[in-house]
C-alpha cells in the first residue's frame, strides 16, 4: 500500500525513524520488500536520480507497482532523492511519488528556499510533500561532488527560518555525515548537539539524515577478503539511530549499505564458484542476504514491528 510520507512521518515522529533505502534493480526491490515484511516495518522507497535514469523510470515504477502486488501488506511511500527542479516537477507531474526531495543546498540560503518554494507550491497543489536540505554534506552526491573541508553543518537559527520561507514538510539537515562509505577519519561522529537546537526551534518538524549508511566493519572485510579495494571504509554508529529518531528525525537515508552487500555477496560468489555464469544463482543469494540486512536495521531504527499499528491508524 503507497501512503504519504506525511502520513508516516506524523505516526513515528518521536519514536522511531523510518527506513528510506535506495533501490535500482529488481533484486533489490524484491529483497527490501521481503524484509521490510519479514520486520513488519513501514518504509521509505527513495529513487535517486541515476536510479531513474539506469533501466528506465518507467521500469522502476513498475517493479514497485508488482512489488505492491506480490507483498500486499506493505505499506511505503515513494520519494524521489536528491532532485533537482526539473525533476521534481516530473515526479510531481508522474502521480507515482508520495514525496520528492528538491536539493538545492549548493546554492545560496535565499535561491535554496525560492527552488524549494517553487516545488513545493507544485507539489502540494498535488498532495505531494517536499524535502529541502539546509547545509552541506561531505562526500559526492549525484553529480555535485563537496570537498569534505567545504561541507558544513546546518545551522540551526537558520533552519526556522528556511522552513518557514521555504514551506518545506521536512528537512535533511548536515550533522556530520556524508554520502558513500568514507565518512568519518579518526573520532568524528554525528553532532547531536545540532540536531538538538534545530529541534527545540521547529519542534515536530520532521528532520531527516542523509548519508546514514553504517558501513559494516565485517562486510568490509569479507569484500576486502575477497578482492575489493575498501581500506579505510567507515560509517556512522547504527546505534545513534534511535537516539536521533527521539531527536525528530523521521527519515534515515541508506543506500551504500545495501551496495556493500550486493558487493560482497557477488564477489564471493564468483570468487568461489569461477566457473558460474548465470544470474540467478547469485542473485538469490543477494535477495536473501538484502532482505536480511533491511531487517537488522529496521531493527536499529525502530521502525521493526509498527506496520500494523501503522495500516490501522492510516485505513481509519
Ligand atoms: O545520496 C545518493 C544516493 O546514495 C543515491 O546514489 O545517485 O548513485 O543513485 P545514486
Ligand atoms: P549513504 O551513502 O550513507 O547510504 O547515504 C544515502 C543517502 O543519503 C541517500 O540520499
Ligand atoms: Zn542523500
Amino acid at each position: 500500500m503507497i501512503v504519504t510520507t506525511k502520513q508516516l512521518f506524523e505516526l513515528a515522529y518521536g519514536k522511531y525513524a523510518l527506513g528510506a533505502y535506495n533501490i535500482n534493480n529488481a533484486e533489490q526491490t524484491m529483497g527490501l520488500f521481503r524484509g521490510n515484511m519479514d520486520s513488519k516495518a513501514p518504509f521509505i522507497i527513495q529513487i535517486s536520480k541515476g536510479a531513474r535514469s539506469y533501466t528506465n523510470k518507467l521500469m522502476l515504477e513498475a517493479m514497485i507497482r508488482a512489488a505492491d502486488e506480490i507483498f500486499p501488506d506493505a505499506v511505503f511511500a515513494t520519494h524521489l532523492d536528491h532532485g533537482d527542479e526539473a525533476t521534481c516537477y516530473d515526479c510531481i507531474d508522474s502521480g507515482f511519488y508520495s514525496s520528492v526531495m528538491i536539493d538545492a543546498s549548493h546554492e545560496s540560503f535565499d535561491e535554496n528556499i525560492a527552488a524549494t518554494r517553487r516545488v513545493a507550491d507544485k507539489a502540494h497543489a498535488k498532495g505531494i510533500s517536499v524535502e529541502a536540505e539546509l547545509g552541506q554534506l561531505g562526500g559526492v552526491e549525484e553529480d555535485i561532488a563537496v570537498s569534505e573541508d567545504k561541507a558544513h553543518l546546518t545551522d540551526p537559527k537558520q533552519a526556522a527560518e528556511f522552513i518557514e520561507r521555504s514551506k518545506c514538510d521536512s528537512l535533511a539537515c548536515a550533522i556530520g555525515t556524508s554520502h558513500g562509505a568514507f565518512k568519518f577519519a579518526g573520532s568524528q561522529g554525528l553532532h547531536f548537539d545540532v540536531i538538538e537546537q534545530i529541534q527545540k526551534l521547529v519542534p515536530g518538524f520532521p528532520l531527516v539524515m542523509h548519508g546514514s549508511s553504517s558501513v559494516p566493519q565485517d562486510e568490509v572485510a569479507r569484500i576486502n577478503a575477497a578482492g575489493g579495494k575498501l581500506a579505510g571504509a567507515k560509517g556512522v554508529d547504527p546505534a545513534q539511530y534511535l537516539p536521533a529518531a527521539k531527536l525528530g528525525v523521521c527519515k534515515i537515508n541508506i543506500d551504500t549499505d545495501g551496495r556493500l552487500v550486493w558487493t560482497r555477496v557477488h564477489r564471493e560468489f564468483f570468487r568461489d564458484k569461477p566457473d558460474k555464469f548465470d544470474f540467478r544463482p547469485v542473485g538469490t543469494i543477494f535477495m536473501d542476504e538484502y532482505a536480511k540486512f533491511i531487517a537488522s536495521r529496521n531493527v536499529l531504527l525502530g521502525s521493526a514491528g509498527h506496520i500494523d499499528e501503522v495500516r490501522a491508524a492510516l485505513q481509519k
